[in-house]
């Protein structure tokens, strides 16, 4: 696949066939992420918790009432988060390494999508007026209640990962010149 192939391909994907994937297959995409996606003075401070257990990967859809319970049904996932004691930039390499690890998954025939983590509560619903103002559980919270994460690691976001059930969809073609500017 040429990249423009790779990057029309990369789709969304929240169903996934029963088929599972090999750890040496996810490994494999871990370490070309870890070693090719940039990171501000190269300081690499992208790290990745690898979930194929069913059970877990149960506990981790639970992470948010809205928008996480595909990963349920996902053979594999993998928790992407910055070290915050390497880099105040964790959070740009991750998002960075995120993206670059769902189009090497694209081309290795997996589908993958990012289920968001950093900065999102496990309820979405804004407490109701006159309710006890005690903080609302995040998900990142939530997940280091039962994952091995270490404290000065941020979750970012979940890549769920897996084999389609059906080929991907193209883009919508949309006119986007108005968000370009050229000087
Ligand atoms: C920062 C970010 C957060 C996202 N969060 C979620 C999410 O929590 N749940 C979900 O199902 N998809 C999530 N997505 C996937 C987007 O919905 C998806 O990328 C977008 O609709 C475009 O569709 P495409 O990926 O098929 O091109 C997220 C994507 C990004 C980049």
């Amino acid at each position: 696949m040429t990249l423009t192939e790779v990057l029309k391909s990369r789709r969304s994907v929240r169903k996934f066939a029963p088929q599972s994937t090999s750890r040496a297959t996810v490994e494999g995409l871990l370490k070309l992420t870890l070693t090719t996606a940039p990171s501000s003075k190269n300081v690499r401070s992208t790290r990745f918790i690898v979930v194929d257990d069913p059970s877990t990967l149960r506990r981790i859809s639970a992470m948010r009432d809205f928008g996480s319970a595909l990963i349920a049904d996902a053979p594999c996932g993998v928790l992407v988060l910055g070290d915050g004691s390497a880099t105040d930039l964790w959070l740009d390499n991750a998002a960075i390494s995120a993206t670059v690890l769902q189009l090497a998954a694209t081309e290795a025939g997996l589908g993958s999508c990012w289920v968001h983590v950093n900065g999102r509560p496990r309820v979405s619903k804004a407490p109701v007026e006159g309710s006890p103002a005690e903080p609302a559980e995040t998900a990142a919270e939530y997940l280091r209640g039962f994952l091995p994460i270490p404290a000065e690691w941020n979750p970012l976001c979940f890549i769920a990962m897996g084999y389609p059930t059906e080929p991907t969809k193209p883009h919508s073609e949309k006119d986007d010149s108005d968000k370009i500017i050229f000087i």
